[in-house]
Parts: structure tokens; sequence; C-alpha cells
């Protein structure tokens, strides 16, 4: 084994800093004395306090990152996916799909067609027929020229509704994309799922699985037949081996396959007692119910409900959207997206009202959110609780500027602003730039005057990870600068 020299670096550092400390130490003192404390203490101070700026919430906010089964329900998987890719995935689901979480549990065949059974036998519902034009069900060369240019424009829709909703940040197709690290591969989905199916998921998230780490869109009934067509039918979607595969001399894959029990062989053992029973029983031996919520063995691991029957404004979009699948608020959800703990202290409402609504390109070489299509309430309300919940303990301290910026100081600004290089990364409206850093041109329509002070105080206290440098900039400089940067209003940007 080799140490690596980081490791080294670090346990020298710990040994230097302990014997430092001990030699520092006056003579007599005893390290063992170890302090007893009170755990009815220790319970209240973990009830009450709050860390360092943070504002006592409201609401109390669910942790999408923390649901109790980490897999979808298999009560109605049936439904949901095919026979033969059922099949596949539990005998190996990281061949399956490349980011899979789900473990090998090493089943062979039969123990694979009894679980299957036992999946079949506890479906509950039928799943709702949506009305496709036949056209939209033909394969590509039976279509006539038509009917195809028709089929065409729905997928171009799709196309367009697909690339809005950034649906890749969160899913990699064939290993590209997924940055926020949550959704699986939809490079082969369709060879696992049907388009009634992917239209009710898309409509409803919730309906299939309550605790889903996906954002409920407010999709309308065209756009989701548009999704549907485009997933459905492009390439992107497919394996590439079936690809290869149409043009007959494709190489067959070097490893063979295990056995899969296909639909039809599944129509022939389906109402088998025996199997069923030995399938709830295979179930139970691998314990997919520590990760699966399952019908008929519920008991043995429930699933806590929680009640979101009542759930309103804020707190719903929250829940359905799942804002903190890529958020933070306080020490909730994930690292994907800006922390929205203080984004009260931080935006201007007038804006994020708008942003919410149809986001904008702020960072360019970065991330973006997604577009929900979220009504002007739904994002009244989600302001309205930013404005009042997520904001500092202390409201930031000014830069002492009201209304529009005296010239002199706005031009001080400007020269502070190219003397330290500021536009090295960031530019400035159409005027070019960096592009590090967002595009500084509207905002002053964007950021609150006193959080434009903090951030330039000290880059890395308002984000630990900011690559902006801290440049000790004098009180002067600051005031200057804060003018110079709210003055970058649209208003003005548009008379340029
Ligand atoms: C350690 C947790 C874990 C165990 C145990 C487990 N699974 Fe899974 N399973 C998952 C996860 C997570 C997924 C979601 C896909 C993924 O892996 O990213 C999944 C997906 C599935 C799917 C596809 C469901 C869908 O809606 O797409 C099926 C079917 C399935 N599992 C069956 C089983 C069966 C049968 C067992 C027991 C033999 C089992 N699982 C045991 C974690 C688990
Ligand atoms: C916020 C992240 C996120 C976004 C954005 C997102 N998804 Fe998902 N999606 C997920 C997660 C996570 C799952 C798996 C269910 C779970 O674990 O909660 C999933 C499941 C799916 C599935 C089922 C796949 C399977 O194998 O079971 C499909 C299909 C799907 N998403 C399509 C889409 C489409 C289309 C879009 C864009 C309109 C989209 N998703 C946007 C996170 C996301
Ligand atoms: C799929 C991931 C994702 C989801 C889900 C998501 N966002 Fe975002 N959001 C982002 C990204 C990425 C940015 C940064 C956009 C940019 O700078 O261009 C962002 C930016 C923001 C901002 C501006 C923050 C800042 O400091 O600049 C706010 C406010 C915001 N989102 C609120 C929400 C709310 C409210 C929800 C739920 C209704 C939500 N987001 C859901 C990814 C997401
Ligand atoms: C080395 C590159 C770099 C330099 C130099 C730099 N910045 Fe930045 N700045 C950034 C990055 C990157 C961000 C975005 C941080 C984030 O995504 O949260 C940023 C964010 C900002 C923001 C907040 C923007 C927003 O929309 O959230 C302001 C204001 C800002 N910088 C002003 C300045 C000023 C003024 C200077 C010069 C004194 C400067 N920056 C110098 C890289 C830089």
């Amino acid at each position: 084994m080799r140490l690596r020299p980081g490791i080294l670096l670090y346990a020298i550092s710990i040994v230097t800093m302990v014997t430092c400390l001990s030699w520092k130490l006056p003579a007599g003192v005893v390290f063992a004395q170890e302090r007893k404390i009170d755990a009815l203490f220790l319970e209240l101070d973990k009830k009450y306090r709050l860390p360092e700026q943070w504002s006592q919430l409201p609401i109390d906010i669910e942790d999408p990152y923390k649901r109790i089964k980490n897999g979808p329900p298999l009560t109605n998987v049936i439904n949901k996916a095919k026979v033969e890719w059922i099949s596949r995935w539990i005998a190996d689901p990281k061949r399956v799909v490349p980011n899979a979480k789900m473990p090998n549990l090493g089943l062979d065949f039969e123990e694979i067609k009894a679980v299957i059974a036992y999946l079949g036998s506890i479906k509950e519902n039928e799943l709702p027929q949506v009305a496709w034009d036949a056209y939209l069900l033909k394969k590509e060369d039976a279509l006539s020229e038509d009917e195809y240019n028709k089929m065409d424009k729905v997928f171009n829709g799709g196309k367009g509704v697909w690339g809005r909703a950034r649906c890749t940040i969160c899913h990699p197709i064939k290993g590209l994309g997924g940055n926020v690290g949550v959704g699986p591969d939809l490079g082969a989905i369709t060879t696992k799922i049907n388009r009634d199916w992917l239209y009710e998921w898309l409509r409803d998230t919730k309906g299939h699985f309550p605790d889903t780490m996906m954002a409920q869109f407010r999709f309308n009934d065209s756009d989701l037949r548009g999704v549907v067509e485009f997933v459905m039918r492009d390439t992107q979607f497919i394996p590439e081996e079936a690809d290869e595969e149409e043009g007959d001399n494709g190489a067959k894959s070097a490893a063979p396959e295990a056995s899969v029990l296909t639909a039809k062989e599944f129509e022939t053992i389906r109402k088998e007692a025996a199997l069923i029973e030995k399938g709830k029983d295979v179930i139970e031996r691998a314990r997919c119910f520590v990760c699966h919520d399952i019908k008929g063995i519920q008991e043995l691991m429930p699933v806590i409900n929680r009640n979101r029957q009542g759930l309103a404004g804020f707190d719903k979009l929250l829940y359905e959207v799942r804002c903190l699948t890529c958020h933070r608020i306080q020490d909730k959800g994930g690292s994907y997206a800006p922390n929205l703990t203080m984004v009260g202290s931080k935006i201007r409402m007038d804006w994020e009202r708008d942003f919410l609504q149809a986001p904008d390109i702020i960072r360019p070489l970065s991330q973006q959110m997604p577009k929900f299509n979220l009504t002007a309430d739904e994002a009244k309300s989600a302001t309205d609780f930013m404005e009042k919940s997520l904001i500092t303990k202390e409201p930031l301290p000014s830069a002492g500027i009201t209304g529009e910026p005296a010239p002199e100081v706005v031009a001080a600004g400007e020269k502070v602003f190219y003397e330290k290089g500021c536009n090295t990364c960031h530019a400035e409206g159409m005027k070019g730039g960096g592009v590090v850093g967002p595009n500084l041109g509207t905002v002053g329509d964007r950021l609150q005057q006193p959080y434009i002070l903090y951030h330039l105080k000290n880059p890395q206290q308002a984000n630990p990870q900011a690559v902006e440098p801290n440049f000790g900039l004098s009180d002067d400089e600051l005031k200057a600068l804060v003018g110079f940067l709210v003055d970058h209003v649209q208003k003005k940007a548009s008379k340029k």
C-alpha cells in the first residue's frame, strides 16, 4: 500500500499541531478531565440553538435527500416497466443502467421469475390510457409523408420543452450530463417504459412515487404529448446496440447474457399461485423492502407516510417542485444550485418573481435553472416566503446609498472596477468582459444593495467556494463600487 502524499502531510500537520499545543500548555494542566454535561441541556440546546445568521423558519422543511426508501414503490411497477426489462434489471442493475444505485442481489433466474410473478400479482390499478392520434403509435417507416410531418411537429415541440426543462441537469444520457447527481440515466429508457406511463409520470410524478426527488413541472397537455413523443422517438433514448442490430451485421456483445423472462412467458406463469408465493418469500429474504415500498410486504418496514394533504404556498411548492433537490435551505437539501438560506437578503424580489416564472441566463458558464412554468401566484408565494423568512438574522449593513447614486460615486466606482480588473471575470452588459462570473449588466435589478456590499467585502463569506478574490477594498472603494453596480439596471442598459 502506498500512502498518498496529501494524507501524509495531513498526518504530520496534526502531529505538529498536537505537539505544539501540549508544548504551550502551562504546567499542571491535565487533559483527561471530562466535563459532565446535563443530557437535558444538550436536548434543549439542540432544539433551540440556531446557527449564526439563520432565522427560525415558520415551516418544517422536508429534505428530499432523507427519504425513507431510496427506491421507487414496486406495487405498480408492472404498469411502468416491461417484463424483459425488470428481469434484466434484477439480474444485474448496472448492466442495464450505468448509474444504477441498486445492488446486484445475486438472484438466479428461477428466483427472478418468481419475484416478477409476485410483482405482477400486487398491481393495484390500471394505467390510465391516453388517447393518442393513431399515427403517433406507428413506427417511423410506416408513416405516410403527411403523417410524418405531423409527428415531426409534435416531436420538435417536445424537443423545445425538453431543452427548457433542462431534464439533463438531473438525468445523464449514456453517461453524459446529470450534474445534480440524482436521476437515472435515460440512455435506454425506451426499452423500459411505455408512452402512457411516461405521460402519466410527467403529469403527476407524486401519484406514482410520493417521495420522488424529481421536479413536478407545470406542463400542459400539449407540452406533455411533445416531451413523450421526443423521448419515445429520439435515438439518444435507444441503446446503441439496438441501433446497430438493425444493420444486421452488428457484433454481438462479448459476455453472454443470462436468461431473460419474456412478456410471453410471463403471461403463462403470472397466475401460478405457488410461484407467486415463492416470489414473496424471495423478496422477504432478499430484503427488497428495505429500499422499496411493496404491497404485501409493507408491514416488515412501513413507509412513514408524511401528511402532505394540507400543504399550501411555499411549502407546497417545495414539495411538488422539489426545489431542495438542487438548492439548500439551512441544513437541508442539495448543493448543486445557489444556497437559498439567505436569499431574501440577497435578491430583489420584484426581479425574483419574474425569474421564477421564466428563468433567465445569469451564469453563462455554470448551471441554469429549469423552466418549471410556475404560475404568477406560485412565484408570489415563493418570493413572499423568501422575503419574510429566508433572511439573515440581523439586516446586512447598507452602503449608505439611497435612491439613485450620485454621478460622482458612479464614476469613482467605474474607475475602481477597471483598475481592480473586475472585468477580467465579469462582462458589463453589452460592453463585454470575462465570463468566469455572472454578467453584471443588470445586477442592480437583481441584487439588493447591502448584499452587494456584503459580497464585495469578502466574497468567501457569502460563498465559501467563491473564486472571486478578496480585494481588501477600502470603505471608499466599496461605496463607490456599490454605487456603480446598483446603477446597472435594465432601464439604463436598454438606453445605452
Ligand atoms: C439497497 C437498496 C435496494 C434493494 C435492497 C433493492 N433495491 Fe430495487 N432499486 C433500488 C433503487 C435505488 C432503485 C432505483 C433505480 C436505481 O438504482 O437508481 C431500484 C429500482 C428497482 C426496480 C425498478 C423500479 C422502477 O420503478 O423503475 C425494480 C423492479 C427493483 N428495484 C426491484 C427490486 C427487487 C425485486 C429487490 C429485491 C430482490 C430490490 N429491488 C432490492 C434499491 C434497492
Ligand atoms: C430535479 C431533478 C430532475 C429533473 C429536472 C428531471 N428529473 Fe426525471 N427523475 C429524477 C429522479 C430523481 C428520478 C427517479 C425517481 C426518484 O428517485 O425520485 C426521475 C425519473 C424519471 C423517469 C423514470 C425513469 C426510470 O427509469 O424510472 C423519467 C422517464 C424521467 N425522470 C424523465 C424526465 C424528463 C422528461 C424530465 C424533463 C422534463 C425530467 N425527468 C426532469 C429527477 C429529475
Ligand atoms: C433542477 C435543479 C433546480 C431546481 C429543482 C430548482 N432550482 Fe432554482 N436554481 C437552479 C440553478 C442551477 C440556479 C442558478 C441559475 C443561474 O444562476 O443562472 C437557480 C437559481 C435560483 C434562484 C436565484 C438564486 C441566486 O442566489 O441567484 C432562486 C431564488 C431559485 N433558484 C429558487 C428556486 C425555487 C423556489 C425552486 C422550487 C420552486 C427552485 N429554485 C428549483 C436550479 C434549480
Ligand atoms: C477571478 C474572477 C473574478 C474576479 C476578478 C471578480 N469576480 Fe465577481 N464573481 C466571480 C464569480 C465566479 C462570481 C459568481 C459567484 C457565484 O456563482 O455565486 C462573482 C460574483 C460577483 C457578484 C455577485 C453577482 C451575482 O449576480 O450573484 C458581484 C456583484 C461581483 N462578483 C462583483 C465583482 C467586482 C466588483 C469585482 C472587482 C472588484 C469582481 N467581482 C471581481 C468572479 C470574479
